[in-house]
């Protein structure tokens, strides 16, 4: 146990003390995490939709598209969220792709329950307005993740693909100001930008908001940019920001377990568009499909991969090269993400449950598609990573 970790976890909980039903949820969580010591679901995340009006030259979601498949209904996202709660979960994050985009955004933050459940929505603000806040406000929400890359609006606009997008965001901060919502200004780092993280750390305690670090990782548009990651000496001056800093809070900070470190499968799961549940957003290996397979059936699987089960103490995303080049790199050959576990041949080897996509032969420039168990594959035959 460690006392950051634990000075972390009253700060979430000094949010949310007027609800005594989602109290009584996290001390629930908590008892079993610590008491009972089993491991118990924190959050499950969802990715609503793959559209976005941005450009961010990092995106992790560039490769969300699926075309001809249709992105989870409100049911299907209910159902799922129904399934993580008996799981333990009692968080969740909204987000995309770009979810203010999705026509019945209202309605799937209504079946996550915000008033017994801390719901909240990460966006880039661009289609944020004044009644979009009331009504969140309204139903539940009480915080709203604001993405920010820059404080200089010319550099941020340029990272982010969107002219307009700072002025945007310092529009959306003092609206939320405005209408009691608080606000966490998530920022996607790497090692060109940490001075500029830096600064967006002094603005965001100016201005009484939070942050929340996110390490940029090698998906989607940031794929391969391995140059750009941190290492464990970064990872350490990271923690040494976030130990003098309360405002700053990541999810590998906030564990039941009071520890500090990746919570992919134990505490935390993502699922994506089209219902394939990762470990986290920025992670792009799928261990099912909720359309297809229970979600207690699919977590119980990612709780016996190595990667998830050695509780990597920093994050196997954007710190640890061993899955960062198995399982990261690999996700190259696909035209659609994520990818099926069973499809990477590694996995074969270190659980001994996988087997070969019935992908097809690969003959350049076609796209080949196949299937793995029951999900669909797309292999982007152009790239030769067909197996
Ligand atoms: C994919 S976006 C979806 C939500 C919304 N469109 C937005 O930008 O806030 C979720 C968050 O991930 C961040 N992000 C995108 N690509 C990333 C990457 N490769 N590594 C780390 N964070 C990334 C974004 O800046 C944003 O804060
Ligand atoms: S990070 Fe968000 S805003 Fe930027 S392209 Fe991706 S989904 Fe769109």
């Amino acid at each position: 146990m460690t006392f950051a970790g634990f000075r972390k976890a009253l700060h979430q909980l000094d949010k949310i003390r007027y609800r005594p039903v989602l109290l009584l949820k996290i001390a629930r969580a908590y008892g079993r995490t610590l008491l009972l010591r089993r491991p118990t679901l924190r959050i499950c995340e969802f990715s609503i939709t793959a559209e976005c009006q941005s450009r961010c030259g990092f995106c992790y979601a560039s490769r969300f598209h699926r075309p001809g498949a249709e992105p989870l209904s409100v049911e299907e996202i209910r159902s799922t969220w129904q399934q993580a709660k008996a799981l333990g979960a009692f968080s969740t994050v909204v987000f995309g792709g770009e979810p203010l985009l999705h026509p019945r955004l209202l309605d799937i933050v209504g079946v996550l329950e915000p008033r017994k459940h801390i719901v909240t929505l990460t966006t880039n603000a661009i289609g944020l307005t004044e009644d979009l806040v009331i009504e969140l406000k309204r139903r539940g929400v009480f915080l709203l993740n604001l993405s920010l890359n820059s404080l200089d609006p010319e550099l941020n606009d340029r990272l982010r693909g969107y002219p307009g997008h700072h002025a945007r965001v310092m529009e959306a901060i003092t609206l939320c100001k405005k209408h009691g919502l608080d606000v966490f200004l998530p920022v996607a780092t790497a090692k060109p930008y940490w001075q500029e993280t830096l600064r967006i750390v002094e603005f965001a305690r100016r201005q009484g908001v939070g942050v929340t670090i996110n390490l940029m990782c090698a998906m989607g548009r940031a794929e391969g940019k391995h140059a750009e990651l941190f290492d464990d000496t970064f990872w350490r001056e990271l923690r040494a920001l976030y130990d003098t800093n309360p405002g700053l809070r990541s999810d590998y900070d906030v564990n039941l377990d009071l520890r500090i470190g990746c919570p992919a499968a134990f505490e935390k799961i993502h699922v994506a568009p089209y219902g394939d549940v990762t470990g986290c957003s920025m992670n792009p290996v799928s261990f099912g499909n909720v359309r297809e397979t229970p979600l207690a059936e699919i977590v119980a699987r990612m709780r016996r991969f190595h990667h998830f089960a050695k509780r990597h103490p920093s994050c196997i995303v954007a710190v640890d090269r061993d899955f960062i080049e198995t399982y990261m790199d690999y996700a190259a050959g696909f035209a659609s993400l994520p990818y099926p576990v069973e499809a990477n041949p590694a996995y074969g080897r270190e659980a001994g449950e996988g087997v070969t996509p019935a992908v097809g032969q690969c003959s350049p420039p076609a796209v080949q598609q196949g299937t793995v168990g029951r999900q669909q594959v797309v292999v982007r035959a152009e790239e030769g990573a067909c197996v």
